[in-house]
């Protein structure tokens, strides 16, 4: 019988999980059956008790219950725990496991699939929510010079700022800090087709842009930095990314993720053509 894996969601149709990590088990001709559940709001926990009582042997959490799965876990990894957030469960002693690899699978797809240095490098978070306090932690550990983190609404910045030991700045005082070398979107304002009011001239030469969203078309962030002359990068690598952080959570091998992550480009561009 194959192995049972889910991704628990709403909405989840559209979820590229299931195509994803049945790629990475044929690398090894395993047998693997994922599939996506989308529980009422007021059944998360007793769907995911569920399908754990009927054999599952891991599911990922995304929007919006991965609070929710946080909250659930009897143990919690390190970066579960500073994310507050979980975005893999798996039972373990009978006892439901959480970690959350989706600052993993950034911080993999910008140094290893788009070759990004961060090293000393003045990097800006733009977002204060549940996706960015997933990230914060990892992207403390790359060794950039400095990480600032920026909102919409300031004070849900320097919250996260002070849980994370960083410094906020307000949108309006951007412009006076030393240029930034990266800029991550975290917020969802892409999702909603929306542009981020960031001001002009707080780019450094030869910056990268980074949106932790992914759609058929770059967003208005990454538009924004393109027509500033920055490289730019959708948040497909990180999905692919966390997704093999989960894989080798649960099946103890690190599966490949180039061509796949090439594939699925390859696949985007044909539906527009
Ligand atoms: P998530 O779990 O996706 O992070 P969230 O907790 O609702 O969701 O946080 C959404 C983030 O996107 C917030 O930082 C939000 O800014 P506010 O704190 O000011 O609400 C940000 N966001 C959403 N739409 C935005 C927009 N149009 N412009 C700028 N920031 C936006």
């Amino acid at each position: 019988m194959s192995a049972k894996y889910a991704v628990f969601g709403q909405p989840i149709a559209h979820s590229k999980s299931p195509q994803i990590h049945e790629a990475f088990a044929a690398q090894r001709s395993q047998a693997l059956k994922y599939e996506r559940i989308a529980p009422n709001e007021d059944e998360f926990e007793s769907a995911v008790e569920a399908f754990f009582a009927e054999g599952g042997q891991g599911a990922n959490v995304t929007l919006p219950f991965k609070e929710r799965a946080y909250a659930m876990c009897k143990v919690r990894t390190e970066r579960a725990e500073q994310a507050q957030a979980v975005n893999t469960l798996w039972m373990e002693n009978g006892q439901l496991h959480g970690d959350n690899t989706d600052g993993a699978g950034l911080l993999a797809d910008m140094i290893r699939n788009l070759n990004w240095k961060l090293i000393n490098k003045r990097i800006l978070v733009v977002g204060a929510g549940g996706a960015v306090r997933g990230i914060l932690g990892c992207l403390l550990t790359a060794g950039a010079q400095e990480v600032v983190i920026t909102n919409r609404t300031f004070e849900r910045a320097e919250e996260l700022a002070q849980q994370f030991n960083i410094r906020a700045v307000a949108l309006d005082a951007l412009a006076e800090e030393t240029p930034f070398n990266i800029i991550i979107n975290g917020t969802s304002a892409s999702l909603a087709g929306e542009s981020l009011a960031l001001p002009l001239g707080i780019l450094a030469d030869s910056a990268y842009c980074y949106d932790m969203m992914y759609g058929e078309e770059p967003t208005p962030f990454m538009q924004w930095a393109q027509t500033q002359g920055a490289e730019v990068s959708d948040g497909l690598g990180m999905l692919v990314q966390q997704a093999a952080e989960s894989f080798y959570r649960w099946h103890g091998w690190r599966p490949a993720t180039v061509a796949l992550l090439k594939d699925m480009r390859d696949a985007s561009t044909e539906t527009l053509s």
